[in-house]
């Protein structure tokens, strides 16, 4: 089973290949009814890097599965750098294969994203990579494959501790009159912090900076402080010829 936490999709698209070149299911680690019993099983985990960290509902879902795998790997996507994240993810949950897929920036609230030829020619790339990772999962062999960038460890200890204590912060979040009430921000949302009031949506305090709200709006009406105004928003399923379930 190949588990994939994502907010724009780029981790559930890479799941989802993975799954499909492998012979496995891809299943969202968010909604689990039950706590997923893995012993003596292959068990994939992908997710998108965050502040050269894993993001607190990945670390969540480890902490809570059971039993031992047969064979552990985890695959991480990363706008530029993925720092320590796979070795902390490690300290949780033993890999015995870690990899790193360079795909689309999502970060809308930390920078303007990329243009839309970087974008395809990343996703391209990407495929490549997929079928060469995929080949040694299958042989399970051990490797670890991953770009950590420039001083990781400051970045994945010092820069992450300060994106989950001061910018995770939901204040800056608000809505233009583009807003046509849809829903769908309070439906994408993971952690289920937005509720629709008065046809508008609300944050709650808890937020993973996932994204998928600000992205994934149809009308671009979702802001968040002053920055994002003129930027460019990113979905991958935009990207894709045939759009994935
Ligand atoms: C809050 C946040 C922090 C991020 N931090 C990093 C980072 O430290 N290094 C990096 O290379 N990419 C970073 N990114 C980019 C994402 O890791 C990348 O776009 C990822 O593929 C998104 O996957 P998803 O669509 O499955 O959510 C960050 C994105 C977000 C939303």
């Amino acid at each position: 089973m190949i588990y994939y936490f994502s907010g724009t999709g780029n981790s559930k698209w890479v799941a989802e290949q993975l799954a499909s070149k492998t012979s496995d299911v891809a299943e969202n680690m968010i909604g689990q009814a039950t706590i997923p019993s893995i012993d003596n099983q292959a068990i994939g985990l992908v997710f998108p890097i965050h502040a050269w960290g894993v993001p607190e509902p990945v670390m969540d879902f480890v902490k809570q599965l059971s039993g031992k795998p047969e064979f552990a790997f985890g695959v991480c996507t990363y706008g530029g750098e993925a720092g320590l994240a796979m070795e902390r993810l490690s300290d949780s949950f033993p890999l015995d294969s870690a990899y790193s897929i360079i795909m689309p920036n999502n970060y809308v609230m930390g920078s303007e994203l990329e243009s839309r030829e970087k974008i395809a020619s990343k996703i391209a790339d990407a495929r490549a990579k997929l079928d060469q990772i995929a080949e040694q999962i299958i042989a399970k062999q051990p490797v670890f494959d991953v770009y950590t960038g420039n001083f990781p460890w400051i970045k994945s200890s010092l820069f992450n501790m300060g994106f989950n204590v001061a910018a995770r912060r939901t204040s800056p979040f608000f809505v233009t009159d583009k807003c046509i009430s849809c829903g769908q921000c309070a439906r994408d949302c993971p952690v289920k912090t937005i509720t629709m009031i008065d046809g508008r949506p609300q944050w709650g305090k808890e937020c993973y900076q996932c994204t998928a709200c600000i992205n994934l709006c149809p009308t671009k009406a979702i802001e968040y402080g002053k920055g994002t105004a003129m930027r460019c928003r990113y979905w991958i399923e935009d990207y894709l010829e045939q759009k994935t379930p």
